[in-house]
């Protein structure tokens, strides 16, 4: 007498099994499975270059065709914490960040790490003594930055007994750009005693901050033959500000700026800045080929550094980059 009930039962389980199987395996939910969830956290917006970064990355990804998850950390390490946590807790597949600062990521990439999430720093390092927090670096070397800056200002400077008096306008403290553009530019001019860093302000990249230090360095070392900006931003504020005291950018006081972006090169063409470092945020494409090399398993190399050039008062103007 048990057997028919048994055997109803048995066809009833096949044949939900059998639904659920095959709705699986539609081709669209295959499709779907296929795309790769992408967590990007950008620092902030502080400067022209982070736009064009934060835009650079976005539009890469969906040329990919990734599905993004995307928070701007708005200047915050915490927030940041916070947004590579949620990416972690929403089992993406590749995180993506450009630190803010380089200490202080050790817990959040050891979680990362054991949820076996892949993480990529972009644009900027981090500092730690654990191994396995990371798998790639994409960005631009820091020190090189530096040391261009301090190598075009001894080159101008040829021939000439000085002293030079050098004011500095430096960005986020503890962060890669700063220390390694810190750290160049004083490796290459600490060599020649003709130059004196007589002042160094923190204006954090950006431009009203690059005003205030301007007006500082006005106020305590008023005799500077010249500025090095860690970014355009900086360079423009402090631009301004000479301006309004009647100074003669470019001319009165020496300009070395970085990044190269819209303002800068304009500065550079109308005889304001002497001198652009490029630092060059457009990685957006190297990095989700990245992203798809390590999804698939891939071998990815750990460092991948920008190329990036110099531009001075003696370039040939029609050659500079075209910067949106
Ligand atoms: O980390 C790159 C630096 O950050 C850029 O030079 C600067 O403009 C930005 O804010």
């Amino acid at each position: 007498m048990k057997k028919p009930k048994v055997f109803i039962i048995f066809v009833v389980l096949v044949f939900i099994f059998v639904c659920f199987s095959s709705c699986k395996k539609a081709p669209e939910q295959d499709a779907f499975q296929d795309i790769i969830v992408f967590g990007f956290s950008q620092l902030g917006d502080e400067s022209e270059w982070r736009s064009s970064s934060t835009a650079d990355i976005i539009r890469a990804a969906e040329d990919a065709g990734f599905q993004l998850m995307f928070d701007n950390a708005q200047q915050k390490q915490a927030n940041q914490i916070k947004a590579l946590r949620s990416f972690i807790l929403n089992r993406v597949d590749v995180i993506a960040f450009c630190p803010i600062v380089e200490e202080g990521w050790d817990n959040v990439l050891t979680e990362a790490k054991e949820a076996d999430i892949p993480v990529i720093l972009v644009d900027r390092y981090i500092t730690t003594d654990e191994d396995g927090l990371y798998c790639a670096f994409i960005g631009s070397d820091f020190q090189w930055q530096g040391e261009q800056a301090g190598e075009w200002l001894i080159g101008k400077c040829r021939g000439k007994h000085g002293p030079f008096r050098v004011a500095e306008i430096i960005g986020t403290e503890h962060s890669s750009p700063t220390i390694g553009r810190y750290e160049g530019f004083r490796d290459v001019i600490g060599e020649d005693s003709r130059f004196e860093i007589v002042n160094s302000v923190n204006g954090d990249f950006m431009r009203s901050k690059g005003r205030e230090c301007m007006e500082t360095i006005l106020s305590e070392t008023p005799d500077i033959d010249v500025l090095y900006a860690h970014n355009d931003d900086m360079a423009i504020g402090a631009i301004e500000i000479m301006e309004e005291h009647g100074i003669n950018p470019g001319k009165d006081i020496i300009i070395i700026s970085v990044d190269a972006q819209k303002s800068g090169i304009e500065a550079l063409k109308e005889g304001k800045i002497n001198c652009l470092v490029e630092c060059s945020p457009y990685v957006g494409d190297q990095l989700m080929d990245l992203v798809r090399k390590i999804v698939a398993g891939e071998d990815v190399p750990m460092t991948t550094y920008t190329i990036e050039k110099v531009y001075t008062e003696n370039s040939d103007f029609n050659t500079l980059p075209v910067r949106p």
